[in-house]
């Protein structure tokens, strides 16, 4: 009796969600619900970024929760340099800063998906530890042109390294059992009306350039979400196109994840449901009603809206929130901030060395630029991270045991306290459209001289901050001023006259002109925006305490008018102060097409862009090819091998049924006098018969250990066979032709390198 009872009680109990019981749940929420569910809890405040202060104080976003279901609500936060949630909160003097980690450019430099998968563990620690429950990074647009504003936070223009170490930084964060959001899919290449923008872009270049990547890391580390970008595709809303979202992201590609829009993104909320965009992010109340209409009127189907719901169930299930973690408020900052330095260590471009480095620390050093003062961890908007503190790299030397020249401290120190109070911003903290308001360099030119006499070495820094919102200003943030040459050329004068040398530190979240005064430099470090520990990374490398071994992730090309996409770009400067991310909005959220390049841009270049274009049409405009980098010791590479890689079952897609790809290796030998690291990059050239292949693409790359003088290493590299193809606009198809395939191992994307040939 007492049995029967009770298996009546549970029958009419209602169930609460379970990983095994999503259906019957979807079977028992009402419309209502359902549109909870899917369209998020808004932002309590908007500063010009999401920003949410539900369950976590300054995430981005979080999903409404159904208690009598037993449904969480999940919470999302920024990335990508790590995780952005306010570091103080009401009532408590705790703080919650988290560990300001390399911008994406600078993970990509490192050519190591390994220490950029450590890199993601300990992110994901922090989400774990601060109660969030997935990063929205990381950022993996291409670099289509270097202007654009949120480049520092996407990794590269080659969509191998982009996909490779988007990959490796999802399934570092993700082991921690939190979730990631790669972004902005796709092809949002450009600031300027990022909401209304309509990038025209052929299926090839869009398959082959632009969605690239995301295939590589959906395929690879099957992040738990993607975002949408805000842009139009060729006609149609990112997030309301079926093609993208469910051909092929879901049928394609096999993405069992959920999809989010950015925030606020896209207009059409049906459409947004019916093509696949689960997550309405960071939601309102009229968005919510716009579902629930749609469906009352008929324009939307519930089997649309139940699909999206089972997705964000299944997402739910997996997160900390659901499964009750107790997070503690405390992640190790002290070993991320270790994590920080070797990773951005790695990252370190050496771009050029003539005898000058490394250097130190015994001596005198004499450091100048505004910017060595105050180090730019990061970039500014959604990726700007709250960090405890930034290493600069008067701090950085000082620690290493360097002793600086005291004067020009001095000077700095009341220099740079007086320009505080003047300069919005000068580091780039808590802001989002700044990109030049930097003290301007002043030293009186006696002290300069005065320093070349007294010190050993001058190391000067030139910064550029920038960020979401708004694209480069082609005058302030990519040339270098007239103030910032004056300083180096009074600088290279007074020091090469006594002899002594001269080292320019590159403190950038992307690249910058090279033209007019890179000659007057002995040396030229890229050490990127390093996150919090700089100061210490570029000690590390000026000194030799660890030898350079990042490469460039992006051409620098001899002049913004050689860029393939030069003409088919905003072009960004002083005199058009027009509110850069919501230009262009017509009444009615029509689409207009007036404004080139900020109505909609054309993607002219095809598949050429970056190192693809000028490899092929104009090797002579590169300043510093892609990949490209040196260090302080020696290499040399021999016995280049290229061996079929055979599946073990049938299935493989192409016509030479059971090869799935090609394992290449090459000895690495470091003949020179200190310990290094070597990167093996793998362009693979095409025949470009039946097809219009670029000169060169890479295709896989490889990084040795640190190797010890005399030391050999062979860094095995895989490449799929579908890596080879191109898709065929008119068979609507990926394809590849016949003919002969050179294999070549390379230093960069210009030089010769070691050539093995074979026959497809
Ligand atoms: C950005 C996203 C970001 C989101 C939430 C948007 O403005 O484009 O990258 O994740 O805000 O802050």
């Amino acid at each position: 009796m007492l049995t029967l009872i009770l298996a009546a009680a549970i029958s009419t109990a209602t169930p609460v969600l379970r990983e095994d019981n999503i259906q019957q749940i979807v079977s028992l929420l009402t419309l209502e619900e359902k549109a909870a569910i899917l369209v998020g809890c808004g932002s309590t405040a908007f500063d010009g970024i999401g920003r949410n202060d539900i369950g976590v104080k300054g995430s981005a976003g979080a999903t409404h929760a159904i208690p009598r279901l037993g449904i969480p609500s999940i919470i999302f936060a920024d990335g990508p340099a790590g995780l952005r949630i306010d570091p103080e909160r009401p009532g408590t003097d705790k703080t919650f800063y988290c560990t300001g980690f390399p911008i994406g450019t600078m993970l990509a430099a490192t050519w190591n998906p390994e220490i950029v998968e450590e890199a993601g563990r300990a992110m994901g620690a922090e989400v774990l530890e601060y109660g969030v429950d997935v990063l929205l990074g990381p950022g993996a647009n291409i670099h289509r042109n270097p202007l654009c504003g949120r480049n520092f936070e996407y990794f590269s223009e080659d969509p191998v390294l982009a996909g490779l170490t988007a990959a490796a930084y999802i399934e570092g964060v993700q082991s921690n059992g939190v979730g990631t959001s790669i972004k902005h899919f796709a092809a949002n290449n450009q600031e300027v009306n990022r909401l209304h923008n309509d990038a025209r872009v052929s299926e090839r270049a869009l398959r082959e350039i632009y969605l690239r990547q995301f295939e590589i890391a959906v395929r690879k580390s099957q992040p738990w979400t993607i975002m949408t970008s805000y842009n139009y595709i060729n006609g149609v809303h990112a997030s309301e196109w079926p093609w993208l979202l469910t051909d092929v992201l879901r049928n394609d590609w096999g993405f069992a994840g959920a999809v989010v829009t950015d925030w606020g993104g896209g207009y059409d909320t049906a459409a947004q449901i019916h093509a696949g965009n689960d997550l309405i992010q960071s939601g309102s109340d009229s968005r919510y009603k716009a579902l629930i209409d749609a469906v009352r009127e008929g324009r939307l189907a519930i089997e649309d809206v139940d699909a999206c719901v089972t997705r964000a169930l299944e997402l739910i299930v997996k997160c900390p929130s659901f499964k009750g973690y107790r997070h503690s408020d405390a992640p190790d900052l002290e070993a991320h901030a270790a994590v920080c330095r070797s990773t951005a260590d790695e990252g370190m471009v050496l771009l050029k060395n003539k005898g000058a480095l490394p250097a130190g620390p015994d001596g005198v050093t004499a450091l100048l630029g505004v910017t060595s003062y105050s180090f730019i961890a990061g970039g500014t908007g959604s990726g700007d991270v709250h960090r405890p503190y930034v290493v600069d790299l008067q701090q950085g030397l000082s620690d290493s045991g360097f002793a600086l020249y005291a004067p020009l401290d001095d000077f700095y120190r009341t220099y740079m306290e007086d320009e505080r109070w003047r300069c919005a911003m000068i580091d780039g903290k808590n802001s989002w459209v700044i990109d030049r308001e930097r003290p301007i360099e002043v030293i009186p030119s006696a002290l300069i001289w005065e320093a070349a006499d007294k010190s050993d070495r001058a190391f000067i820094t030139f910064g550029r901050v920038f960020g979401e919102g708004k694209d480069r200003d082609l005058h302030y943030s990519y040339h270098l001023q007239d103030n910032e040459i004056q300083l180096l050329r009074e600088t290279s004068a007074a020091f090469h006259e006594k002899g002594k040398k001269v080292t320019v530190i590159l403190n950038i979240g992307g690249i910058i002109d090279m033209q007019g005064w890179q000659e007057l430099a002995d040396a030229i470090l890229i050490c990127w925006q390093p996150g919090e520990e700089g100061g210490h990374s570029v000690a590390d490398a000026l000194s030799g305490a660890v030898n350079p071994s990042g490469r460039l992730p992006m051409t620098i090309s001899k002049g913004y008018e050689y860029e393939p996409t030069a003409l088919n770009f905003p072009r960004i400067f002083e005199d058009k102060p027009f509110n850069y991310s919501f230009y262009r909005r017509l009444e009615g959220n029509k689409k207009d097409y007036t404004v080139k390049d900020i109505d909609y841009t054309d993607y002219t270049e095809g598949i050429y862009v970056g190192y693809r274009y000028f490899g092929t049409y104009a090797p002579k405009h590169v300043a510093y090819p892609f990949g490209y980098g040196l260090s302080y010791t020696t290499f040399r590479w021999s016995n280049m091998k290229v061996a079929r890689a055979y599946a073990e079952s049938d299935g493989a897609l192409y016509r030479d049924s059971k090869i799935t790809g090609y394992i290449v290796s090459v000895d690495v030998k470091n003949t020179g006098k200190v310990d290094g690291k070597d990167v093996v990059e793998l362009y693979v050239k095409a025949p470009g018969s039946e097809m219009d292949k670029p000169a060169r693409e890479l295709k896989a790359f490889g990084k040795t250990p640190l190797l010890k003088p005399g030391e050999t290493h062979t860094v095995k590299m895989y490449v799929p066979l579908e890596y080879l193809a191109s898709w065929s606009e008119t068979a609507g198809a990926w394809s590849i032709e016949h003919g002969r395939y050179r294999f070549i191992a390379a230093r960069d994307a210009s030089s010769r390198g070691l050539r093995r040939s074979l026959r497809l």
